[in-house]
This record gives C-alpha cells, structure tokens and sequence, in this order.
C-alpha cells in the first residue's frame, strides 16, 4: 500500500521538490501552506498533489488540518516538517515580532506538525520523521540570530525524537540544506548573494532536487537504520 506522506510548506521551493519527489516514489502526498493559494493551485494543477491550507505556528490549525488530511488520504506514515520563514536583521535592530514569528513557525511549527501524527505513528509502529533544518543552523549566520536559532533547535529534536521512536519502528533525522535557489535565497540582496556564492566550494547554488532526493531516501522503508542523523547538503560550504 502507498505511504502517506505530509508535507508542510509543500507547494513551493523546497517542499514543492520533496513532495514531487515523494509522489514519484509511490505516496500518497498532501501539500500544506500559508498563504498563496494562487501558487498552490497552480501546484495542485500541475502535479495532482492536493494542497491544504493552515498556518503551522498554531496547534490547532494543524491539528484539525492533520485530521482532515487523515480523513481524506489515511493515516500519516511520512512527515515532512518543511515550512520556514526568515526575519532576517542584525541582533542590533531585530524586533522581539522578528524574534517571534520566526520562533512561532520554524520551531513550534515543528511541534505542531509532528505531535498530532506522533500517537498514530507509535500505534501503527511506523513512521518517518523529517525535519528541514539549514546550514545556518549548524554554523549560524549573521543577521539571523533568530532562524539559526530554531534550525539548531531541529537538530536537538530529532536526536530527541530518535531515542523515543527507535522501539516504535519510527525514525526522525535532519536535512541542512545550504544555500539553494529557492525564492528564500533569491530575497537575499544580490550583493550578499553574489558573496555567498563565493563561499561554496561547489561555485553555485543547490537545486531543490537535490534536497528532495536525501529525503526521499530517509522516508523509505530502506532508511530504517538511520536515526537521528543530519544529513549536510551543502556544496561542501560548511562540515560538522
Ligand atoms: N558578515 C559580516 N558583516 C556583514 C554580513 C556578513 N555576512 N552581512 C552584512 N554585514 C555588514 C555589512 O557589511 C554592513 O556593515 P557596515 O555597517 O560596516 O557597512 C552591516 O553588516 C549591515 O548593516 P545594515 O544596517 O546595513 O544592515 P541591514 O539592517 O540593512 O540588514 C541584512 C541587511 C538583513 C543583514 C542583509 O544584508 C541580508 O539579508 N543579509 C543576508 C543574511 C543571510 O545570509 N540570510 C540567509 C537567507 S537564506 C536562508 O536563510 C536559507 C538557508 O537556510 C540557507
């Protein structure tokens, strides 16, 4: 039987690779975002993946946005806690509303998505947990005191998560992206980017193909041994 697999933030950049990528491989995938119902048609249109729209920061959004989601295509096997923001400043002139939102979404976000699946999961004894962290998570970034905040937060939750799942059959593991050409990174000033570019060894930006693909591999029934790791995909930018 198909996986069922969710995805947040799924419609778009990033996630928008890994739910294609999930698709192909044979689940059953929802596709959850914010704001741009636009955009999530479109992507509905053109994959089939059907979308769901609520916003992670608060529980009960998603917890009623995961029911549906179970309503509609079955229990979660696979989820993709994906969905971020930046609010990028320098500490100096970052606003605690900065501080909030970014906390509210990528964080607790990852709270949100994960705990409503984690009973059913436990149950079913299956489940793969994936979380969306960065390389500024492991070597922090300047004006980003409160996304590398939470990207380094991800990391403390999946080796957590790890050790309660591994008897239920359940693994959690990280992905770091580095700098991808998503619309996140094209927001960054060109200037910035320009120099940015210059620190990957590779000389360019990732494509989100090639962070769909890791996921890919760590939502298979083959990834089963791997458990609370974090995979680095990031041009050879950065090594832990
Ligand atoms: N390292 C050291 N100094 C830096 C710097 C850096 N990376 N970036 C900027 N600065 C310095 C500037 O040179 C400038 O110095 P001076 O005042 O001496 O000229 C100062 O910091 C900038 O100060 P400003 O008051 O002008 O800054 P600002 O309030 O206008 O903010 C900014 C500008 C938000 C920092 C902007 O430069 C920016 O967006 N930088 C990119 C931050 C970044 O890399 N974000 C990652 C986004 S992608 C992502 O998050 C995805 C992922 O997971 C990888």
């Amino acid at each position: 039987m198909a996986r069922i697999a969710l995805v947040t933030g799924g419609s778009r950049g990033i996630g928008a690779a890994i739910s294609k990528a999930l698709k192909a491989q044979g689940c059953d995938v929802a596709a959850t975002y914010a704001g741009n119902d636009a955009a999530a048609a479109q992507f509905t249109e053109e994959t089939g993946i059907k979308t769901y729209k609520w916003n992670v920061a608060s529980y009960e959004e998603s917890k009623a946005g995961i029911a549906q989601v179970e309503a509609d295509l079955g229990p979660i096997d696979i989820v993709v806690a994906n969905a971020g923001i930046t609010r990028d400043a320098p500490f100096h002139k970052m606003t605690p509303e900065q501080w909030s939102q970014v906390i509210d979404t990528n964080l607790t976000g990852v709270f949100n998505t994960v705990h409503p699946v984690w009973p059913g999961m436990r149950e079913r004894k299956f489940g793969r947990v994936i979380v969306i962290s960065s390389i500024n998570g492991q070597k922090g970034q300047f004006a980003q005191v409160n996304y590398a905040a939470t990207k380094a937060g991800d990391l403390g939750i999946v080796k957590s998560l790890a050790q309660e799942g591994a008897r239920a059959g359940i693994t959690a593991n990280a992905v770091c992206p580095g700098y991808i050409a998503t619309e996140m990174v094209m927001a960054v000033p060109e200037k910035v980017r320009e120099s940015i570019i210059g620190q990957i060894p590779a000389g360019r930006l990732g494509e989100p193909e090639e962070i769909a693909r890791c996921v890919a591999f760590l939502a298979s029934d083959d990834a089963g041994f791997i458990n609370g790791s974090t995979i680095s995909a990031n041009g050879a930018q950065f090594f832990v």
